[in-house]
């Protein structure tokens, strides 16, 4: 891998803070055209993309409960999958489309650009709905895309290669990740309040149950 690869790889930052400045559509489109040429699984390429730079789509994403970030974004983009997979152990088609929106991250980074991968989103039904989108697509992601209004800190790795890489046998013993069955719950019954509800509780979720993050 060349060394200019390398430091771009290590050097992108998810941004969560923009300048209102949009980007130019000739650069999204080359984004999206960049995601395009990622593996996708038997090569069915079936992965949609669907720019989002309307404030009011936007405002409704939130209300109905997702990220923040969304809105202070001038614009985004929705990643869609074809639900087309039989092999339900790997979903194939959520793999494909993490590496389309890994390279149009990357390819952002590259051109001066920030993003935010983002799925704390509302349901896939509801953003079907606002999108009208046919049941055949899931919705996969939003990345959030923009100028970044600061430099981001780079961040140090939380564990060593050492830690992270084995030969032909898993040697870490039962490790300390434990399955959020509460947050799983709460998450489940959250989606299903009343939008109006929704906005209500917004700023206070936000603050009690989103992570938040300095960049
Ligand atoms: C699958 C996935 C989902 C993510 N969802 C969110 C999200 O909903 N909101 C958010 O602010 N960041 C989200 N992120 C960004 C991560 O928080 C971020 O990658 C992580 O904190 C590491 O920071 P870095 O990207 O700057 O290295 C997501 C990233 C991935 C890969």
């Amino acid at each position: 891998m060349s060394e200019a690869m390398r430091n771009g790889i290590q050097s992108r930052r998810s941004i969560r803070q923009f300048t209102p400045e949009p980007v130019a559509p000739e650069l999204l489109r080359e984004l999206v055209d960049t995601a395009r040429w990622a593996p996708s699984h038997c090569n069915t390429q079936a992965i949609r993309f669907i720019v989002v730079d309307d404030p009011a789509l936007r405002r409704r994403l939130v209300e109905h409960g997702c990220a923040q970030v969304i809105e202070r974004a001038p614009q985004g983009i929705l990643v869609l999958a074809a639900d087309n997979s039989d092999n339900l152990e790997y979903r194939p088609h959520y793999q494909s489309a993490a590496a389309a929106i890994q390279n149009l991250c990357l390819y952002a980074h590259a051109h001066g650009l920030a993003t935010c991968w983002i799925i704390h989103l509302p349901r896939p039904r509801v953003i079907r709905r606002l999108f009208g989108i046919p049941r055949s697509w899931i919705p996969i992601a939003y990345v959030a895309v923009g100028r970044p209004s600061a430099e981001p800190q780079p961040v140090e790795r939380k564990f060593d290669l050492d830690e992270v890489l084995a030969f032909n046998r898993y040697p870490w013993g039962r490790d300390g990740w434990r399955k959020p069955y509460f947050r799983i719950v709460a998450r489940k019954l959250y989606y299903l309040l009343p939008v109006r509800l929704k906005r209500r509780l917004e700023e206070w979720i936000n603050r009690r149950f989103v992570r938040q993050f300095d960049n």
